[in-house]
């Protein structure tokens, strides 16, 4: 394939997370179009081709799979279908673009590591924060020493609950927020750092507002000792009102950064009346809200799905890949340990029998 040939992508699904993709390859064209997507439900992967000119639809992905021209496929599915779905991708010589988590099990994320490395097809994991704007940013000043020797790096995010209803069930999510959104922060602290070797994992979380509809956490505190002597510190919550906040704070013996991902992208703006869209999460658009413009290159999406195309094609090195997921996994099977036993789990750890993290702190 010529290196000015724009990649071939499909996408997994056509809800919340395609649309995403969807919209990324559209605003940053010219390295990748989509040119099929595959969602079970009638109609739905319709709509999504309808709204970025997608040709060609499938309800079933392995259908979309035995499409020749198709070189990447984007899975944005929910999180128990990641390790078949990136085998079958992976099987059907096509280089695989997983959303995080990777997967439930460390034993799914070696067999989708292998798988990839075995049909000779990348796997890129879906982690934007090593594409936000801000927090590069906050890491090339760190790279190039303005805080010194760095011992605390904080990642928090946090919104009262997710859309749909497969994050809710435990057994197709792996867990509550610290599995959904914790594996963001867990991934940003190893990133930011310069992936150093993890000591030990603990962490503390609860069910404090949604025990009515899941048996997940909804909020949780990780603490990740790292060999260089760096701590991370996660705060996730699904129990925080007023729509989403996702933050970064730096410091070191010679100076300190502070990232708010939304507030200095934002219009602080009061509405009697309301009007369309605020910002992911958000519950209202009426009295003072914070609206926040280009919304999605602000996270970084459209410059992710850009360098994975760009990786398809041998211009540039996965920044994000499988084994960054599998390290992100085993932190959550500690983290989950370490709420269950009230201490601090050292690394490596890989309990054998495990299907879902979270049964490491309490059964489902
Ligand atoms: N990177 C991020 O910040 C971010 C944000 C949101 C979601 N995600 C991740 O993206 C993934 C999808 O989440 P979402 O929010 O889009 O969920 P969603 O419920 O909005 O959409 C899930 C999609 O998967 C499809 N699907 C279900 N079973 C399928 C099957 N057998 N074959 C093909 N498609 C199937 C559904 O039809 C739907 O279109 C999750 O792993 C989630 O963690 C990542």
């Amino acid at each position: 394939m010529s290196k000015k040939a724009r990649v071939k992508v499909g996408i997994i699904g056509s809800q919340f997370e395609a649309d995403i993709h969807a919209y990324s390859f559209a605003a940053m064209p010219d390295e990748a179009e989509v040119v099929a997507v595959a969602s079970p439900t009638p109609g739905n992967a319709a709509k999504l081709a309808k709204k970025y000119n997608i040709p060609r639809v499938f309800t079933d992905y392995e259908q979309m799979l035995a499409e020749r021209d198709i070189e990447m496929v984007t899975i944005a599915a929910p999180n128990y279908l990641h390790a078949k779905m990136t085998i079958d991708v992976a099987n059907a010589g096509k280089h695989v673009v997983c959303e995080k988590p990777l997967c439930l099990t460390l034993q799914e994320a070696d067999m989708m590591i292998d798988t990839c490395k075995a049909k000779g097809v990348l796997l890129m994991y879906g982690e934007e924060l090593f594409f936000t704007p801000k927090y590069v940013k906050a890491k090339e000043m760190a790279d190039q020493g303005a805080f010194g020797k760095i011992y605390l790096v904080k990642q928090s995010e946090k919104h009262f609950g997710p859309h749909a209803p497969w994050f809710w069930d435990v057994a197709k999510s792996g867990g509550g927020v610290f599995m959904d959104m914790g594996c963001h922060g867990i991934a940003f602290c190893y990133w930011f750092l310069g992936r150093p070797k993890i000591k030990n994992v603990y962490c503390q979380m609860g069910t404090y507002v949604h025990a009515d509809k899941t048996k997940g956490e909804d909020n949780s505190i990780c603490i990740i000792e790292f060999e260089n002597g760096a701590v991370g510190l996660i705060e996730d919550s699904w129990a925080r009102r007023g729509g989403m906040e996702d933050r970064i704070e730096v410091y070191g013996e010679g100076g300190v950064t502070y990232a708010d991902l939304h507030l200095g992208n934002a219009l602080p703006t009061y509405s009697e009346y309301g009007y369309g869209y605020a910002v992911e999460k958000a519950p209202t658009t009426k009295g003072w809200t914070w609206p926040v413009f280009e919304e999605l290159w602000n996270y970084g999406f459209p410059q992710e799905m850009h360098h994975f195309a760009r990786c398809v094609r041998g211009k540039e090195q996965p920044q994000a890949t499988g084994e960054d997921g599998r390290v992100v996994q085993q932190v959550l099977y500690a983290g989950y340990q370490s709420a269950g036993l009230g201490c601090k789990v050292a690394l490596p750890f890989r309990p054998k029998g495990v299907k879902t993290p979270i049964e490491l702190w309490r059964s489902p």
